[in-house]
């Protein structure tokens, strides 16, 4: 079965054509990310605007490099939530209309489930169940994956994103968006001792995360450097930043794993490209004889290919769409409502 992915959720245009759920045959991506820099985050009416300039063409091309035509696609999947409304819309309407010019079906997908969907396309092997921490620029969870499309969040953070927070604390340190990648250079040969940052711990539930008070610690450093003329050790603040973050993701995400008896821990989303938090994870694993799965860079960030992926098992489980299908900003990986 071809499936043709749709990403647009955010500041990433992606189409891609995936054969029975595992077989990547193309994986078109333009990156807006040039166009939201200047600004220092993205802009969710530029993100609109460009999905729609580019995602006809993208499809296009996806079915072409993947050697097949339009008549042999047999389902449209695209990511419907969470996201940025309009960037959403985008995809949703214009996978409509794909589905009703092929006359096939349209399966809507959870954006974050395609992100762990991405290690399937990355390891054969895997298969539910595992326990995942889903870390991206939007969202931040501990999910039990019991089966590939049944799943229950354990944890997740309060309030930002790993990955925003990653962003905001490279942008005051200087760096450009999006932050993540610039500020794990910076950190290289950093001492992560050099700063004491927070690390947020809430009552009562054990895997939940804050990230909040950690990224106003940031900001405070680099402005009380600023006013009383000091020169700040800027390799050393982000390696210790980088290691705050580690520090709240990878215990909570061995301690669910440990209670909940999962013996494969897996990571997804775009700060799961972070060198820092893949090398604790190996470590944490390998102490604690868990085995471990983290995509390959490509797969990291947002693709269509793990959207047609994670379509594929929705598909297998009866998950349809008709053309009254809408985007929806926010919504529970648990609770899809499509
Ligand atoms: O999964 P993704 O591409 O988009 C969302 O679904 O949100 O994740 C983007 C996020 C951004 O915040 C970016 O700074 C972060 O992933 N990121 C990284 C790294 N590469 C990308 N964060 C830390 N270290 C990296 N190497």
């Amino acid at each position: 079965m071809n499936i043709l992915g749709i990403e647009s959720s955010c500041d990433e245009t992606a189409a891609a054509v995936v054969r029975d759920g595992r077989e990547v045959l193309s994986n078109e991506i333009f990156s807006q990310a040039d166009m939201h820099a200047i600004y220092g985050g993205v802009v969710p009416e530029i993100a609109s605007r460009n999905h729609i300039t580019v995602i006809s063409r993208l499809c296009d091309e996806a079915v072409k490099k993947a050697g097949l035509n339009k008549s042999d696609i047999d389902a449209i999947a695209v990511t419907a939530a969470p996201g940025l409304i309009g960037a959403l819309l985008v995809g949703v309407n214009f996978a409509k209309g794909a589905a009703m010019a092929l006359d096939v079906p349209l399966v809507p997908v959870h954006h974050v489930r395609g992100h762990i969907a991405a290690n399937y396309l990355a390891f054969p092997e895997l298969e539910p169940p595992f326990l995942c921490l889903a870390i991206s620029g939007g969202n931040t969870a501990i999910v039990d994956v019991r089966g590939y499309t049944d799943m229950s969040i354990i944890g997740s953070t309060r309030d930002d994103a790993a990955g925003e927070c990653f962003d905001k604390a490279a942008r005051v340190l200087g760096l450009p968006y999006p932050g993540g990648l610039p500020l794990q250079n910076l950190a290289e040969g950093g001492d992560d001792t050099a700063f004491r940052l927070p690390h947020a711990k809430i009552d009562g539930h054990p895997y939940d995360m804050s990230f909040s008070g950690l990224k106003t610690a940031v900001v405070n450093t680099v402005h009380n450097a600023a006013q009383k003329g000091e020169e700040l050790n800027r390799a050393g603040l982000a390696a210790s930043f980088q290691r705050a973050v580690s520090e709240t993701l990878v215990p909570r995400t061995m301690d669910a794993a440990r209670d909940l008896c999962r013996d494969v821990v897996v990571v997804a989303g775009g700060v799961a490209a972070n060198k820092r938090i893949r090398a604790d994870f190996e470590a944490a694993c390998a102490r604690e004889g868990k085995r471990l799965f983290v995509p390959p860079l490509k797969l990291c960030g947002d693709n269509a290919a793990m959207i047609a992926c994670q379509g594929y098992y929705e598909y297998l489980s009866g998950v349809r769409a008709g053309q009254d299908l809408n985007a929806y900003a926010t919504m529970d990986i648990d609770r899809v409502f499509f």
